[in-house]
């Protein structure tokens, strides 16, 4: 990540403009479909705000994020159950807040929504955050983060597992790995203990080994981070990804992290919806994700591997597949994969209802399985496939 800018205003570069489009087409669909479920409260925050527009006229994070929240309202009609939308901006710089107020104005009195609006640093006021909203962070409310800082600093891994205690929690973060393997390197001089371990809440990442270069030793931080999030936040799922120009080496790593499934499923059609100059990497080894996975000759590829690695002469429950599926492949479908599978006859039988019930050529409704028993080899696959 370049140096932050000091202009109130900055230009929009082509990764924050995907950055923007993947949390509004995230959005819209966690606005409308929790919107229409739950009949409490929906809380939303974005912890680094900014100006709430860009140089060039280009909306910022709040506006996207108010505008997502009052279509999904208006859209559901009698549907809607939810109570309030809340949603709090947090900005530290007064300039920005100021340009981010009269961006906000327009959307202050509108029918359903409470704004809020706060000149602070992010982490301490999500403390008070906790306590006016303790729903959220107990069980029943909604709520997501939007974490989008300059740099490795303000984000402390303390506040985020705080922000995930609850089953309805979930966090997007823009994680800038490069800049902590800068400060990594940089040493005593960057206070890079202190920097490290406050972004980690642990000193895990220097029990890492590094022996790569900077571009795979942030990877190694950023598998590091999603660890933590797993094992000392207890998250269920994590999804990272390394956002990257086509043509250039600069790059995001953008990490969600949610206890719902489906809010996976959701985060990967929204960014399968971005402009197709960006690539997306899987964020550990940099290996491109392929999005247009409908060629057959890719998916058949692709569904061999994870039937060695995953399936092979194993019992596997759908759902454990399912997320391994979702989070360490490109593929927001698992039927796509188990279809596969299944067409070159990977699959002894499965279980429906406690039933152990022999596939055969018929469609299996890969939702109702519970066990999936897999043969040790596939089939050939059909000739001409791989031509
Ligand atoms: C990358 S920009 C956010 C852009 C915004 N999310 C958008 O997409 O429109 C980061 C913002 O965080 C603000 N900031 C920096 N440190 C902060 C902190 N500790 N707490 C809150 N805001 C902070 C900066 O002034 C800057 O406006």
């Amino acid at each position: 990540m370049s140096a932050p800018p000091s202009d109130t205003r900055w230009e929009a570069t082509e990764h924050t403009l995907a950055k923007i489009a993947i949390l509004r087409a995230y959005l819209q669909a966690w606005f409308a479909i929790l919107g229409r479920a739950v009949a409490t409260d929906m809380l939303y925050i974005d912890g680094f705000a900014g100006p709430g527009i860009y140089q060039d006229g280009q909306e910022g994070s709040p506006v996207i994020a108010v505008k997502a929240a009052c279509e999904a309202r208006a859209r559901a009609g009698e549907e809607w159950k939810a109570k309030i939308i809340r949603m709090i901006f947090v900005e530290l710089d007064k300039k920005r807040f100021g340009s981010l107020q009269s961006h906000l104005k327009k959307f202050e009195t509108l029918p359903g929504l409470k704004i809020q609006l706060v000149n602070d640093e992010f982490a301490p006021t999500f403390s008070t955050v906790k306590q006016q909203h303790k729903d959220a962070f107990i069980s029943s409310m909604p709520f997501f983060a939007f974490l989008d800082p300059f740099g490795v600093k303000g984000v402390p891994f303390q506040t985020v597992r705080d922000m995930l205690a609850s089953q309805r929690s979930e966090v997007f973060l823009l994680l800038d790995a490069d800049g902590m393997e800068r400060i990594r390197k940089a040493g005593v001089a960057a206070g890079h203990q202190r920097v490290l371990d406050t972004a980690f809440g642990s000193a895990v990442w220097s029990e890492i080994s590094f022996p790569g270069d900077a571009k795979s030793n942030a990877r190694k931080l950023l598998a590091a981070y999603r660890q933590q999030l797993r094992q000392a936040a207890g998250v269920k799922f994590t999804f990272p990804f390394e956002m990257r120009r086509n043509n250039g080496v600069a790059s995001y790593h953008l990490l969600f992290a949610t206890n719902h499934i489906k809010g996976l499923e959701k985060m990967k059609e929204a960014m399968q919806k971005v402009d197709k100059n960006f690539i997306f990497t899987d964020g550990k080894t940099g290996q491109n994700f392929m999005f247009a996975t409908d060629e057959p000759a890719v998916l058949a590829r692709d569904a061999e591997d994870y039937f060695n690695m995953q399936c092979s002469g194993r019992e596997r429950s759908y759902d454990d597949l399912k997320a391994w599926i979702l989070q360490e492949t490109p593929y927001t479908r698992a039927e796509k994969i188990l279809n596969a599978i299944k067409g070159r006859k990977g699959i002894a039988s499965v279980t429906i209802g406690g039933k152990v019930m022999e596939v055969g050529n018929k469609p299996i409704q890969w939702e109702q399985t519970g066990k999936i028993i897999f043969r040790d080899q596939l089939q050939p696959p059909e000739k001409g496939l791989f031509e």
